[in-house]
């Protein structure tokens, strides 16, 4: 396959990206897009992500400012809006890719959930996107024709058993996503949900029995699992003017996972199963 060196279909636009932890996020991989399609960028992640993580590589490598930002506090939100205003003036685009669960994290199984933490699921993963955007409307901070992506997870519309509160979490998120995007449409600005399938990133490896979801789905989707570059694509599409009148959507990036039902592959695989060849 021949390498993407960009179509300039970003040149001019600004944006702030948030999530990207290390050189496997999903958004470090939309951040080295959005640089390769000409557009400008704050970086931003939680205070304790900033200490652990590489963003410094990333900033430096893209000429992004980094900001620190935990999301579930909204003070801290708007003086993040605040300040990526004064940076770039309003924005032309938003990626949202933060998700954390603290009971997935302990390993607390959906029937004996801490509601603490629940509630901290909830607030990171899917709140969030709702204080962002609420900043955004009370700061001016969004451009006419703005385009917001929040990334999300099949497990809003069916049950992925070790994906625990998250599928709630997820759930949420989209509901959110579209709610804004109802509101926000009449000044052209789209608010839309990626739902991407299975990716080995950090949040992704943190979930137990991750490694069985992402073959599953490897072997269930006719394309294959999509890789977080592909992802990055697909975001550019949705922030470049290409997508105009595409809003309140849950956009499905999973090789086709979500519309098949089984493969030749696992037929195969589970006959050999039951003849006992396995
Ligand atoms: N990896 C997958 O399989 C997969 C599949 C579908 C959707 N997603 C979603 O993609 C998004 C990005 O995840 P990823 O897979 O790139 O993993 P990642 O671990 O690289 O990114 C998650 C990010 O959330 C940030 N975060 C956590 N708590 C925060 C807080 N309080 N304030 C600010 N930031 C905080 C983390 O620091 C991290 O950068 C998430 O929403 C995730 O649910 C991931």
């Amino acid at each position: 396959m021949t390498q993407n060196t960009g179509y300039n279909l970003l040149k001019g636009k600004k944006g702030l990206i948030f999530g990207a932890l290390d050189e496997r996020s999903i958004a470090w991989r939309v951040a080295l897009a959005c640089k390769r399609e000409g557009a400008s960028f704050t970086l931003t992640n939680a205070p304790i992500a900033l200490r652990f993580g590489a963003l410094n590589q990333l900033a430096e490598k893209t000429g992004a400012a980094v900001i620190p930002c935990d999301v579930s506090d909204y003070k801290q939100v708007l003086e993040l809006i605040d300040a990526t205003r004064e940076e770039h003036g309003k924005l032309d685009f938003i990626l949202h890719a933060v998700g954390m669960s603290p009971n997935i994290r302990k390993g607390n199984d959906y029937t004996n959930l801490n509601y603490k933490l629940m509630q901290q699921t909830l607030e990171i993963s899917a709140i969030s996107l709702h204080k962002v955007l609420q900043a955004c409307v009370e700061k001016e901070a969004l451009s006419d024709g703005a385009s917001v992506v929040a990334l999300s997870y099949i497990g809003a519309q069916r049950v992925f058993s070790k994906y625990s509160d998250m599928n709630d979490a997820k759930a949420l998120l989209e509901s959110i996503s579209r709610n804004f995007g109802s509101r926000l449409g009449k000044r052209g600005i789209r608010v839309n949900t990626i739902s991407q399938g299975p990716t080995k990133t950090s949040a992704g490896s943190g979930i137990n029995g991750f490694d069985a979801m992402y073959d599953f789905a490897e072997k269930l989707s006719p394309l294959g699992n999509p890789t977080a570059d592909e992802c990055a694509d697909y975001c550019i599409s949705l922030f470049s003017d290409l997508t105009r009148k595409v809003t309140m959507q849950n956009l499905f990036h999973d090789g086709g996972f979500s519309t098949n039902g089984i493969s030749e592959e696992l037929i195969f695989e589970l006959a050999e199963l039951n003849t006992g060849k396995k």
